[in-house]
């Protein structure tokens, strides 16, 4: 036996490594003004069914750590490891080639569920589009396919023939989702995927997430700028700051007591809507310390 003893009566275990492992990711951007580094030496690892969040206010790297696991770009330094049947592989720094294969086991929810999907495709379109990539030759089959994905996050089959305009804000991200899990992934990623969202139709499409983990055992990296949003959705949070990890540990630890004041600033923000708009939490904190 390795490892620490395990505590009569403790959960068994985790079998094998987490499924998706960053290391010590790095990305810089080049800039007019010199190089941007927007991530620097982030960490974490999330198993298989897990889902792992990753918070902190605007500009602080979110959405670049979230570009760098999907492969959208390509890391400066450090390790993205995926665990399959081959073993761990590194997405970080393979070539398009050898990604092919993997990139439908990590796909993304995109934040602006008005951009990301085409305006002259019906929503039967957009979300057969992976299927053909995946191989899915037969038009019927595919249009059977699209169907049941509609119908699996909640739409219905009069859904098929319209386009994106015809859809309200919380029905566009659902077919945002279809096409995310139209390519059968192992990871969603997703990037502010609610944040548009009225509240109500924010809550409806944080349950489907929540059913889609339950059902098929989807694992979750799920960012966003609301700490409140995080609490419904993740076992562990990841906060971020300027580029790097603040703190990381349990959601409802962190939650319950965060340790770094800019955790409660985000908190405060996250709980009091009203107080807190327009300002950020980086001015909170500045108040809070005297500073001017
Ligand atoms: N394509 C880019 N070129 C240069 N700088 C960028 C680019 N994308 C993002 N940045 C900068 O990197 C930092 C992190 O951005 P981002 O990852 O979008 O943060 P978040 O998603 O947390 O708001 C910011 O300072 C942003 O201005
Ligand atoms: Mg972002």
């Amino acid at each position: 036996m390795s490892g620490a003893p395990a505590k009569p009566g403790a959960a068994a275990p985790e079998v094998g490594g987490p499924l998706l492992e960053v290391r010590d990711l790095v990305v810089e951007y080049a800039t007019a003004n010199g190089k941007v580094r927007a991530v620097d030496g982030v960490g974490f690892s999330v198993v298989k069914g897990g889902c792992l969040a990753v918070v902190g206010e605007s500009g602080c790297g979110k959405s670049t750590i979230a570009r760098a696991l999907v492969r959208l770009l390509t890391p400066t330094s450090g390790e993205v490891l995926l665990d399959g049947p081959a073993g761990r592989q590194d997405l970080a720094r393979m070539n398009e080639r050898r990604l092919r294969p993997i990139r439908s086991r990590i796909q993304m929810v995109f934040q602006d569920p008005y951009g990301s999907l085409d305006p002259r495709m019906t929503a039967a379109d957009i979300v057969a589009e992976p299927l053909k990539l995946r191989g899915v030759r037969a038009k019927a089959d595919r249009e059977r396919a699209a169907a049941d994905l509609l119908d699996r996050v909640g739409l219905p089959s009069s859904a098929l023939q319209r386009r994106p305009a015809e859809f309200s804000g919380g029905q566009r991200q659902r077919i945002g989702i279809a096409r995310a899990l139209a390519s059968r992934p192992e990871v969603l990623v997703c990037d502010e995927a609610t944040s548009a969202l009225d509240v109500s139709v924010q809550a409806q499409v944080l349950a489907l997430l929540n059913e889609l983990r339950r059902e098929s055992g989807l694992t979750y990296v799920f960012i966003s700028h609301n700490l409140g949003v995080v609490r419904e959705v993740s076992d562990e949070v990841l906060v971020m700051r300027a580029g790097r990890v603040v703190e990381h540990g349990p959601t409802a630890t962190v939650l319950a007591s965060p340790r770094e004041p800019y955790t409660r600033a985000l908190r405060a923000a996250a709980l009091d809507p009203t107080t807190m708009r327009g300002r950020k939490p980086r001015d909170v904190l500045a108040t809070a310390k005297g500073a001017p």
